[in-house]
C-alpha cells in the first residue's frame, strides 16, 4: 500500500519523505489556502521533495476550463497529478485528459457510482472521502470496500486513494481491504509510529542496557 501525505506544507513532506515511507502528496484549496503561498511555485516544490504524484486540484467548473488549467498544471512538473471534481463536467474533463496522457485523481467521490463513472473515464485515480462520510453517521470505510469490488469485477486500472483520513484506524482498515493508496494528513502519519509498549519496551531495554555495562566495569 502506498502512504501519500495529504498536506501543502514543505517541512511535513521533507520530514514524512525523510522517513522513506512517504509515496506521494495530495492537496487541496483548502490545504493550499491554509499555506499562504503561490499555488504554482508550491506545487513545483512538493513535486521536487516527493518523487512521486503530487495531486493538485483545478477550480474551472466547465471540461473546456478544467482541461485548460489541467495542461498548465501538469506542465509545472511530471509528477503533477491533476485533481478534478466529481461533477459531470469533470467527468467530461478526465476523459478528454485520459486521452491527452495527463494524469487525473477524481476528488469529492461519495458513492460507489460516482467512482464507476470516474473509473470508466479514464481516470488515475479517485479519492473516495471516508471523514466526511463518517461525519455525517455514514460509515467512510463501507465505500471503499465497494469501490474496490467493482473495480476488480471489470478490472478498472484506476487506484483508489482513501482520502479524508481521521485516525489511524482508517489507515489500519483501508490497509485491511487492500485499498491502493491512504493519504493522510502530517498528524495522523506520526500516530501511526506510537505504541505505549513500545515506549515502555525501549526504556526498559535501556535501563538493562545500563545496569548491564556498569557490572562489566567490576
Ligand atoms: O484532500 C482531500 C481530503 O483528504 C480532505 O480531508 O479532512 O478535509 O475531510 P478532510
Amino acid at each position: 500500500m502506498k502512504l501519500f501525505l495529504d498536506t501543502a506544507n514543505l517541512e511535513e513532506v521533507r520530514k514524512g519523505v525523510s522517513y522513506g515511507i512517504v509515496d506521494g502528496v495530495t492537496t487541496n484549496p483548502t490545504l493550499v489556502q491554509k499555506e499562504g503561498s503561490d499555488f504554482r511555485s508550491r506545487v513545483g516544490e512538493l513535486c521536487e521533495l516527493v518523487k512521486g504524484p503530487v495531486s493538485a486540484e483545478v477550480i474551472s467548473l466547465n471540461a473546456e476550463e478544467m482541461v485548460a488549467e489541467a495542461r498548465e498544471l501538469a506542465e509545472i512538473h511530471e509528477h503533477v497529478v491533476v485533481k478534478i471534481p466529481m461533477i459531470p463536467e469533470g467527468v467530461r474533463a478526465v476523459k478528454k485528459l485520459s486521452t491527452l496522457g495527463i494524469k487525473t485523481n477524481v476528488t469529492l467521490v461519495f458513492s460507489a457510482v460516482q467512482a464507476l463513472l470516474a473509473a470508466k473515464a479514464g481516470a488515475t485515480y479517485v479519492s473516495p472521502f471516508i471523514g466526511r462520510l463518517d461525519d455525517i453517521s455514514s460509515t467512510g470505510m463501507a465505500l471503499v470496500e465497494e469501490i474496490i469490488e467493482v473495480f476488480s469485477n471489470y478490472d478498472f486500472s484506476t487506484e483508489v486513494i482513501v482520502a479524508s483520513v481521521r485516525h489511524p484506524m482508517h489507515v489500519l482498515e483501508a490497509a485491511m481491504l487492500g485499498a491502493d493508496i491512504v493519504t493522510l494528513p502530517f498528524a495522523v502519519l506520526e500516530k501511526l509510529f506510537g505504541h505505549p509498549l513500545t515506549e515502555k519496551g525501549l526504556e526498559r531495554f535501556l535501563e538493562d542496557w545500563k545496569k548491564y555495562q556498569a557490572s562489566q566495569k567490576h
